[in-house]
């Protein structure tokens, strides 16, 4: 059975999948229900005591949420607060909760008990939040694999070129870059310096193909596996303050021990009011991790037939450190959270 963390902030949606609904989803092999409240987002086990009941499939009420079989009332906390057949609430009626922060457009759940949630442990995504000079283009996938694979593909940008042909390939820049991996306290970075190269494609079409540009791919990493990647471009040898910048979230939550929510997002700081520029970047992303990342992703996981990952001897080449070292750092957080 997968352990997963408990004492860090896992992703549960978008804020804006939210609504004024319930939305079901299943995080760290449990069936949860968000939904908003008057004071912000609850999130409850999506299982009645009762007869078992999904409550995802209830209605939204002032007080919470109202099962659909039997009409018991949750509130925000998990606590029954009507019962329609009595006055009286048995001391059972009540389901697991969870803390939860609306933060930069994600919701964000605390996977340990609600006393428990510091907020100042919420990894800052606020480069990728919408804001008045900055175009976001958000989206989500379901990968078939443990997330850890994921952590695997996105802390190793080299697969770029073999991966990414039909799409965010740079014409093998990659393989002239610098890659550095260092540890941040509890964040770690995966880095790629690409200094004089020619402009990279498509985020960048701000400079001509032909000019000399250094290209960096700065990758951040926080438990369980909430990335942060700045992409960027300046004229060579220029500051890179003063160089085109795109933020981009890849963030991962597991579903279950074989699935994995991969929400993404991309920024932009130009054309921003284009649509078709929206709808070229979904294509693109679309195109990127559901065709390209994610089968290569689940193939390379099935492939395993179920043998452990360390077990199976994983081959280091150095640019697979910053999956290695996150891999560490979730084990011996792990360990930490069992002692
Ligand atoms: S299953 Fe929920 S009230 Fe009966
Ligand atoms: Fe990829």
């Amino acid at each position: 059975m997968t352990t997963y963390l408990k004492d860090v902030w896992y992703m549960a949606a978008w804020c804006e999948e939210l609504g004024d609904g319930l939305l079901g989803r299943r995080l760290f092999d449990r069936a949860i229900v968000l939904f908003r409240t008057a004071d912000g987002v609850a999130a409850l086990a999506d299982r009645c005591p009762h007869r078992f009941a999904p409550l995802s499939l209830g209605t939204k009420a002032d007080e919470g949420v109202i099962c659909p079989y039997h009409g018991l009332t949750f509130d925000a906390a998990g606590q029954c607060v009507r019962n329609p057949f009595s006055g009286k609430i048995p001391p059972a009626a009540r389901v697991d909760s969870w803390a939860c922060i609306e933060r930069d457009g994600i919701v964000w759940l605390w996977g340990g008990s609600r006393e428990t949630a510091d907020a100042s442990l919420i990894p800052d995504f606020s480069v990728v939040a919408d804001g008045p000079n900055v175009r976001v283009v958000r989206g989500y996938t379901l990968l078939e694999a443990p997330y850890e694979f994921g952590t695997d593909n996105l802390m190793d940008l080299s697969h770029i070129e073999f991966v990414h042909k039909g799409s965010f390939a740079g014409n093998g820049v990659i393989f002239a870059g610098r890659h550095a991996v260092r540890d941040e306290g509890t964040t770690l970075h995966s880095d790629w310096w690409m200094p004089g190269v020619k402009a990279p494609p498509h985020t960048f079409g701000i400079y001509p193909p032909e000019m000399d540009c250094d290209h960096w791919l700065d990758m951040r990493w926080n438990a369980p596996a909430s990335m942060h990647l700045e992409i960027g471009a300046c004229p060579a040898g220029a500051l890179r303050d003063g160089g085109v910048i795109a933020h981009q979230a890849h963030i991962l939550t597991p579903a279950s021990a074989t699935t994995t929510h991969y929400f993404w997002a991309t920024t932009r700081g130009h054309d921003l009011e284009s649509v078709e520029t929206d709808a070229f970047l979904r294509q693109l992303f679309a195109q990127a991790f559901d065709e390209e990342d994610k089968p290569i992703i689940k193939a390379a996981y099935e492939n395993l037939e179920g043998e452990d990952f360390w077990a199976a001897k994983p081959l280091s080449l150095g640019i697979d450190a910053g999956g290695t070292r996150a891999r560490r750092k979730v084990e011996a957080m792990l360990r930490a959270e069992a002692a």
